[in-house]
């Protein structure tokens, strides 16, 4: 499905950006891999073209929360590589705590790069994909579908790509662009680790109600998703049972938060 097409990652460099760009690289797939860090990219270069000797791989610094450069670097890396196929809008960064914990600078920090980093950058890809007939993959959470304790930044962002996302999905319908929308729930990466180190213990058991998910099985259920033409990609089949139930019973389901809470 992938082979030979231009796939463009942003937060490529590591967790869940560089596993599936390890796993399109293993399908024949063009890779070009951004974000902030040039050293981290490189390495991630580096490390894929160890694995995957013949990998056609470019890297770019970006950082998603600027809406000029994200133009710009989304530009040239299309006149350069020859349009782009697929773009999966994967940057993000975490932050868990009380509301009234956060300042408005760390609360604003999370919006404007899960939230407007996602906008910006596909805002910037989207006539390249129309141009294709390409894909768009927005990578959101399931803290996007349901509240969390301690997440009231992290989740109004991943709400708000939801939001996006769907409505985006409608505008595009007429256009030749495919728009897709993944809510794992947690899984092992740079970024949970990092979590691990600091978070509420009320979180961590709120979240931990759903099992973290393998990360080679998020990324094997986002491709057969995609191969399936999914609208809505839910990795791992637990957390496809919570979603379903969420959907279903929500009252049950925030009785069952509130109880998770409570305890803790
Ligand atoms: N891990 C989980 O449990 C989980 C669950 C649900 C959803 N997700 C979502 O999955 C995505 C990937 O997360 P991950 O767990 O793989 O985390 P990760 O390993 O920390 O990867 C995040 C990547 O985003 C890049 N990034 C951060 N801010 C950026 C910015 N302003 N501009 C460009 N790149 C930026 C980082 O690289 P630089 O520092 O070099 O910029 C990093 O490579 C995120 O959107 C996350 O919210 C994760």
């Amino acid at each position: 499905m992938f082979r030979s097409l231009h796939i463009v990652i942003t937060g490529g460099a590591t967790g869940l950006g560089y596993a599936i760009a390890e796993a399109l690289a293993g399908q024949g797939a063009r890779l070009t891999l951004l974000s902030r860090k040039a050293e981290k990219l490189q390495f991630a270069a580096q490390e894929l073209r160890r694995r995957h000797p013949n990998v056609d791989i470019e890297v770019r610094p970006l950082d998603v929360s600027d809406p000029i450069a994200a133009c710009k670097v989304i530009d040239e890396i299309a006149r350069h590589r020859g349009g782009i196929d697929a773009l999966f809008n994967n940057a993000g960064v975490m932050l868990e705590g009380r509301f009234e914990d956060l300042t408005p600078d760390d609360f604003a920090a999370v919006i404007t790069t899960n939230f407007f980093g996602a906008v910006n950058v596909a805002r910037a890809v989207l006539p390249h994909l129309r141009a294709s007939g390409g894909r768009l993959v927005n990578i959101a959470s399931v803290a996007g579908l349901t509240g969390t304790f301690g997440f009231t930044a992290y989740g109004s962002a991943k709400h708000a790509l939801v939001g996006f996302t769907d409505c985006l999905y409608y505008e595009m319908l007429g256009e030749g662009v495919k728009v897709h929308l993944v809510c794992p729930a947690e899984f092992e990466t740079p970024m949970v680790a990092e979590l691990d180190s600091y978070r509420t213990p009320e979180n961590l058991r709120h979240t931990n109600a759903i099992p973290r998910t393998a990360l080679d099985t998020v990324v094997a259920d986002i491709l057969k998703g995609l191969r399936k033409e999914q609208y809505l990609i839910i990795p791992g089949a637990y957390t496809r049972l919570v979603v379903r139930a969420l959907q279903l019973f929500p009252n049950t389901m925030r009785r069952i938060g509130a109880r998770l809470v409570r305890k803790h």
